[in-house]
């Protein structure tokens, strides 16, 4: 069983370089299913996650060439299965990313369903409800759902939650349907933006990305195009509030910023320096003991759910008494009794956490849960005095590109420990 080994203490300094974003590769991805031919993409990042839905795109008959170390050849011409099998879906929800595209490109789909997720129930019943919408013909059977339709019709879909995958299933479906689909209270987030943009190359008319109404006017063909994935948000959140645990001074490159801005305007509250020093580059810096804000999980522009565990980390050890609220998912808070265990004081009231700043964190062994937690696991390793190890990493290495490596790079004292 691997585990990270980490001696916390020690403030960090130097350059980290921010990885193509999970959440746009899995839909830009699944969008190489609506047209045959050779798409070219690059900036993939090398994630477990990333692993899973090319093996799943594989064995749909997609043909992947992996070129320079980051780019990808993909071709769905031989395109020759609809069938998303339980064993891949299983470890990875957004294998539901291929339901709209089999049923657009091949009339037929038949997925497995995700089953339930460490924070939650996460449904599909949007994704499923907007398809019937659009005229497929849906069953639930043996844990599959099978959806059929001649063609996808366009339609008027109200999303009662901005769902990003949700929006992201029912925006490729709309590319290749017969007339025009409305979709209402739709995500706004940079990776659906990111899809739509790649989708209007492929040749499909959409309007209004990045607002909460997407139109699309369906038409018959797509074709493959190149483009390159945006820097991970979520990672780069996560190496701002690095430095914010660690103390220290890190360069950010490779980011983003405008895609942070809720999150830098939290971040400067709670009293770390941030600036942007270049149209991809943050320069962040933490002096002394940060102060506690409050901070509530809101879809794009608020701040995001994917972020919430690493920010309760800075909270841990700030001033006062930060509560953190958590409105996107309901079991989003096991990293807590994690937290608790290095000497943290968390209260977890319903869906809000209340989080008494101590003066130190004590390192321990911890165990991660799910994706978020075990970043927040490693930003409190660095905090905490003495030695902490995280163990779980399946759950890291699904959605962070060589973390270990990036924070040794900077100085961290980190070591991955295990049987390769
Ligand atoms: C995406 O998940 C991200 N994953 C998540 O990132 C992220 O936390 C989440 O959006 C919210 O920003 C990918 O993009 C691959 P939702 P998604 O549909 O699309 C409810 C990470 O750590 N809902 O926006 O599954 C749902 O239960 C992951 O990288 C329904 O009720 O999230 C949740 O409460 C974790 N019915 C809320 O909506 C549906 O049909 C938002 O979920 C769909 C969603």
């Amino acid at each position: 069983m691997e585990y990270l080994e980490i001696k916390g203490g020690r403030a960090l300094s130097g350059t980290v370089r921010i990885s193509g974003a999970k959440n746009a590769a899995l839909p830009m991805l699944a969008a190489t299913l609506l047209a045959g031919g050779s798409f070219e993409i690059h900036q993939v990042p090398d994630l477990q996650d990333v692993r899973t839905f090319l093996q799943l795109l594989k064995e749909l008959g997609v043909e992947i060439e992996r070129t320079r170390d980051s780019t990808l050849v993909i071709d769905s011409s031989k395109l020759d299965s609809f069938e998303a099998p339980y064993d891949l879906v299983r470890r990875m929800r957004a294998s539901v990313l291929v339901l709209s595209p089999l049923v657009a490109r091949l009339g037929r789909a038949r997925v497995s369903l995700p089953g339930g997720c460490a924070i939650g129930a996460r449904p599909i019943d949007f994704h499923l409800k907007g398809l019937e919408l659009m005229g497929a013909k849906l069953e639930i059977r043996e844990g599959f759902v099978e959806a059929r339709a001649k063609r996808l019709k366009g339609a008027h879909i109200y999303f009662d939650i901005p769902s990003v995958t949700g929006t992201e299933n029912l925006m490729m479906a709309a590319c290749l349907a017969k007339g025009n689909t409305v979709l209402e209270n739709a995500a706004k987030e940079p990776e659906v933006v990111a899809l739509g943009k790649m989708l209007q190359d492929m040749g499909a008319k959409i309007k209004g990305l990045g607002t909460d109404t997407i139109v699309v006017q369906g038409t018959t063909d797509l074709r493959p195009v190149s483009c390159t994935i945006i820097p991970d948000r979520i990672e780069a959140g996560t190496y701002l509030m690095a430095a914010g645990a660690a103390g220290g001074e890190l360069v950010i490159e490779n980011c983003v910023p405008e895609h942070l801005e809720t999150v830098i305007i939290k971040l400067k509250a709670a009293g770390l320096k941030i600036k942007v020093i270049d149209a991809d580059k943050l320069k962040v810096k933490r002096r002394g003991r940060l102060r506690s804000v409050d901070i509530k999980t809101q879809p794009y522009p608020g701040f995001p759910t994917d972020l919430q565990a690493q920010i309760m980390v800075l909270m841990a050890t700030a001033g006062r008494l930060s509560v953190i609220t958590e409105t996107i998912f309901e079991n989003r808070f096991m990293h807590v009794a994690e937290l608790k265990r290095l000497g943290a004081d968390i209260r977890v009231e319903g869906r809000s956490a209340i989080v008494k700043g101590v003066k130190h964190l004590y390192g321990a062994p911890v165990m991660a849960t799910d994706l978020r937690a075990s970043a927040s696991l490693v930003l409190a390793g660095l905090a905490a005095k003495g030695t902490t190890v995280v163990q779980g990493l399946e759950h890291l290495d699904r959605g962070y590109e060589k973390m270990d490596e990036k924070l040794l790079s900077v100085g961290a004292r980190i070591r991955r420990i295990g049987d390769n």
